[in-house]
């Protein structure tokens, strides 16, 4: 039996994508971002699916220690550091890499004269994302105390991180970019700068590594343009059913607060799944749904666990007819859009009660 809502997973996609960021930075090694559960994929499962990837990236400590845990040897670096001793005794503890931003992380390394182990750690230049990092002369301030710090492994590596990449015509990323070589030029240690939208708009970023997120899970950074544009694969399709198929006279309302008056006599349908299940309660009426593969518009508002579409161009379609939100034919970039939100946020939210079923 078929689960009433559920998330098709194509970890085969998840290889393709990452075999597709190699070719879009041929010369860099990538970092796979996964965190928050690896964009909503399930972290350890999209962590195997990612085996061929030079080195993981997850946001906190605790997405890092579950990895290990999980028996993930590669280089994870913990994009928001630790803050607090507790958070950096775990790093050394499962040889997690930590990103340092502050100078309170670095008052806390300087405060282990004499360690056993040592942490490596990527010093983070703010170039002008205004969120974390260094500015600066406070940048190379804090260079020259972590050149000094008996715990820090040398050579210190460096990054920063895109504020406006998937603006091709913004010229913020450029000065971002020059921001941070002329910055670092000299300094010994590895580089890392382009996220998804950098990879695949910026291609001659000088970097040694790359750290996409959103392409591995075939979606676009872009707006307007789907994964597909650039040769990648969704990873992630999500499905249910109807659950009542009934007629609504002209004039009728649909659903809570009457935001939907039918214009004519509908056939309605009635899908089980909501924003309960992760899809966004913004999704507006017109939404397109594939209903036993057709589009039909999405009518009234997202409750918890329905959603209701006009079927009138599908009269014969009956209760139990499968359903998807988005997937093949109808990329999530386009639910995006009309929820007025990015892709991220979609998978991202697919909740618990949702059943994953894997390729
Ligand atoms: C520091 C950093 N690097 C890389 C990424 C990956 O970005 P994207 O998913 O747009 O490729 C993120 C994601 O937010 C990030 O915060």
């Amino acid at each position: 039996m078929t689960p009433a809502a559920y998330v098709h997973l194509d970890l085969e996609a998840v290889r393709h994508n990452l075999a597709q960021a190699k070719r879009y930075a041929p010369n860099n090694k990538i970092m796979a971002v996964i965190k928050a559960n690896g964009y909503g994929h399930g972290i350890t499962r999209v962590a195997k699916a990612l085996e061929q990837a030079d080195g993981l990236a997850v946001a906190r400590v605790d997405e890092g220690v579950r990895l290990r845990k999980a028996g993930f040897t590669q280089p994870i670096t913990v994009l928001q550091g630790f803050v607090c001793i507790d958070e950096l005794q775990l790093m050394l503890q499962h040889q997690l890499d930590a990103v340092i931003h502050t100078p309170q992380q670095i008052s806390l390394l300087q405060q282990q004269t004499a360690p056993e182990t040592a942490l490596s750690i990527w010093l983070k230049m703010d170039t002008g994302m205004n969120r974390l990092g260094f500015k600066g002369a406070d940048f190379n301030a804090a260079y020259q105390q972590l050149l000094n710090c008996a715990l820090v492994k040398q050579p210190i590596n460096l990054i920063t991180h895109f504020a406006n990449a998937d603006d091709l015509l913004d010229d913020k990323t450029r000065k971002q970019i020059d921001l941070f070589n002329d910055a670092v030029q000299g300094y010994p240690g590895q580089r890392s700068i382009a996220n998804s939208a950098g990879i695949i708009g910026w291609p001659n970023v000088v970097s040694d590594w790359v750290r996409p997120g959103l392409m591995l899970y075939g979606c676009s950074p872009f707006a307007g343009k789907t994964g597909a544009d650039f040769g990648l694969r969704p990873a992630m399709s999500l499905h249910s059913r109807l659950i009542a198929v009934k007629n609504v006279a002209a004039g009728e309302t649909v659903g809570y607060s009457g935001t939907w008056q039918c214009q004519t006599d509908t056939r309605l349908g009635v899908i089980s799944i909501g924003y309960g299940d992760g899809y966004h309660r913004h999704t507006k009426a017109g939404a397109p749904v594939l209903v036993n593969g057709q589009r039909v518009p999405l009518i009234g508002r997202v409750s918890m666990d329905m959603i209701t579409v006009d079927l009138n161009s599908q009269p014969g379609a009956q209760p139990g007819d499968p359903v998807t939100l988005w997937g093949d034919g109808l990329p999530v970039e386009e639910i995006a859009r009309h929820a007025d939100t990015i892709p991220y946020t979609l998978l991202c939210g697919i909740t618990q009660r949702v059943q994953i079923v894997e390729q």
